[in-house]
């Protein structure tokens, strides 16, 4: 069956190489803390969805250990190529399986469908029109008494200080291109509100601290990460017409600038919500 959302669903990020090393950055900053979120048990059969460049798709593969199995799913051909490049790099080639597919239309086998005990998704959800769709291809794939997960951006919680020069209009255009495409850039708040929806029980959320100060050992990557989403998201303001070139570098160059500040802060942090697939 072809399902007419996901021709609708669009990633705004891209996969060049600047991008990609953007994701690389946010990996680096937050694999740690989902991990401990995410609390995976050895032996335990995963599903990621949209696994970007397999970096913590990777890292649940190490943590559930020999005994389980770990499935990348992954739309983009180029993101799938180079989740397989840093696999071979970091010798670790056979760890997980990365399949290319829609996570609106997962690319499971008869046999696979009700019999993962985890399904994942992380910075999914903000990037499709209906993630109603993408929770129950997740319910779908995981065995009863397993766990649904996910973890997702809410930019209504976004708080630099000092206020970056031109950061507001910026920030604003950046939040609409999100809307322009049908996606919902509040996604966060609403994820206990999707599983509840999707029939789930035992529902606990919580937050991933995903900012820093200056001065702290992660913040230029904090930074960076900030002005990459920025940068890579600029065809997608100028030509939706939701900020002109102009006020574009001058966003940026505020940041730039913030970024150098000893008093700079960011306050952010991504919102985490799991539910149990009743028997
Ligand atoms: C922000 S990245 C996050 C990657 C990874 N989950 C992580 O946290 O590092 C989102 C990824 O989802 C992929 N993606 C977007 N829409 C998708 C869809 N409908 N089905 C499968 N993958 C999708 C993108 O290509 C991108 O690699």
């Amino acid at each position: 069956m072809n399902n007419d959302m996901s021709e609708l669903s669009e990633y705004i990020h891209g996969s060049s190489p600047e991008e990609q090393h953007r994701l690389s950055l946010l990996n680096d900053i937050l694999n740690a803390s989902c991990l401990r979120e995410l609390n995976l048990q050895p032996g335990e059969n995963v599903l990621d969805l949209g696994s970007g460049l397999g970096q913590f798709t990777r890292l649940i593969a190490r943590t559930v250990g020999s005994k389980g199995h770990v499935v990348g799913i992954e739309r983009d051909r180029h993101q799938i190529l180079q989740a397989k490049t840093l696999a071979e790099s970091s010798k670790e080639s056979k760890l997980v399986e990365f399949r290319k597919g829609d996570a609106l239309e997962l690319p499971l086998s008869g046999a696979e469908w009700g019999t993962f005990d985890v399904a994942h998704a992380r910075f999914l959800l903000e990037h499709v029109p209906n993630p109603a769709l993408v929770i129950a291809q997740m319910v779908r794939s995981v065995r009863p008494g397993g766990r649904v997960f996910v973890c997702d951006d809410d930019h209504g919680d976004f708080r630099p200080w000092p206020e970056p020069s031109g950061f507001h209009a910026l920030w604003q255009a950046y939040v609409s291109s999100y809307e322009k495409l049908g996606n919902d850039p509040y996604v966060g708040r609403r994820l206990v509100s999707l599983l509840r929806e999707a029939g789930l029980s035992s529902i606990r959320n919580n937050c991933v601290f995903f900012g820093g100060c200056a001065g702290n050992e992660r913040f230029q990557a904090i930074a960076d990460n900030l002005i990459g989403a920025l940068e890579g998201a600029k065809d997608a303001m100028l030509s939706g017409e939701l900020l002109d070139e102009e006020s574009f570098a001058a966003g940026i160059e505020g940041l730039q600038q913030w970024k150098t500040d000893s008093s700079a802060a960011l306050w952010y942090s991504a919102c985490c919500a799991e539910g149990i697939v009743p028997n």
